[in-house]
């Protein structure tokens, strides 16, 4: 089952067993442009996990630390989130809100510096790497805390947009506006995640789905809290 546009009217059509095409309502395309954009949020969490737990090992002074995994994580961040989704975001998604949504000036505006923000804190992580490899010792809590940091506010980032931007994005936006912001992140190609996967991010994907739990990695799924006993 896949996409295609139709190159006759420009409407999107889902072809689905064998050829039968159905056509898609503009609301049907605007949420395939949102998933992906989802879709990419989700990866993204899913290695900002996955970098928390393998910090947590460097406080265990039984381990031997391999900083091979750090050091592919950063290249990672650098290589997909900083340098294709949020400079896509900001041409196709932000500019399209500025115009048809000026009541969403200020939280795009946060959004944005944000994203400038991400940049100076991946290369403040990356320091703080640097010192971790000369004193693995002494800066492990230093290193964590600076992980704590940096994952707290990507997060936080990631959740502003998917509660303040994405619905409106889905709702405002005409279908044409849609489509082109699909187009923009259809053409990301993941590094990590991607069947194409990068040879040096072989390892950190595996790293990663053993840090992420199920359903999405294969790490144990966390435990629920036991619901309180009715009286
Ligand atoms: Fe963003
Ligand atoms: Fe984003």
């Amino acid at each position: 089952m896949f996409w295609l546009k139709s190159p006759a009217d420009g409407a999107a059509r889902l072809d689905i067993d064998g050829g039968r095409q159905v056509r898609l309502e503009p609301w049907e395309t605007a949420m395939n442009a949102i998933t992906i954009i989802q879709d990419e949020h989700r990866r993204m969490g899913a290695v900002l996990t996955c970098l928390t737990q393998l910090s947590r090992e460097l406080l265990d002074p039984e381990v031997q630390p391999d900083l091979a995994p750090f050091e592919a994580i950063l290249a990672y961040l650098e290589a997909f989130p900083a340098r294709f989704h949020h400079p896509k975001e900001e041409t196709y998604l932000f500019r399209a809100l500025d115009a048809r949504a000026p009541d969403l000036k200020p939280v795009l505006d946060t959004l944005r510096d944000e994203h400038d923000q991400g940049e100076r804190r991946l290369v403040d992580l990356e320091r703080a790497l640097e010192r971790l490899r000369t004193r693995p010792t002494e800066e492990a809590g230093n290193f964590c805390k600076a992980v704590d940091d940096y994952v707290a506010f990507e997060k936080a980032h990631i959740r502003l947009e998917e509660t303040e931007i994405l619905p409106q994005a889905a709702s405002r936006l005409t279908a044409e506006e849609l489509a082109v912001l699909e187009d923009a992140f259809l053409g990301n190609e993941d590094p990590l995640f991607s069947a194409g996967r990068q040879r040096k991010y072989r390892d950190l994907y595996s790293y990663v789905l053993a840090a992420v739990p199920q359903p999405h990695g294969f790490a144990d799924p966390w435990k629920r809290q036991a619901a309180p006993l009715r009286a």
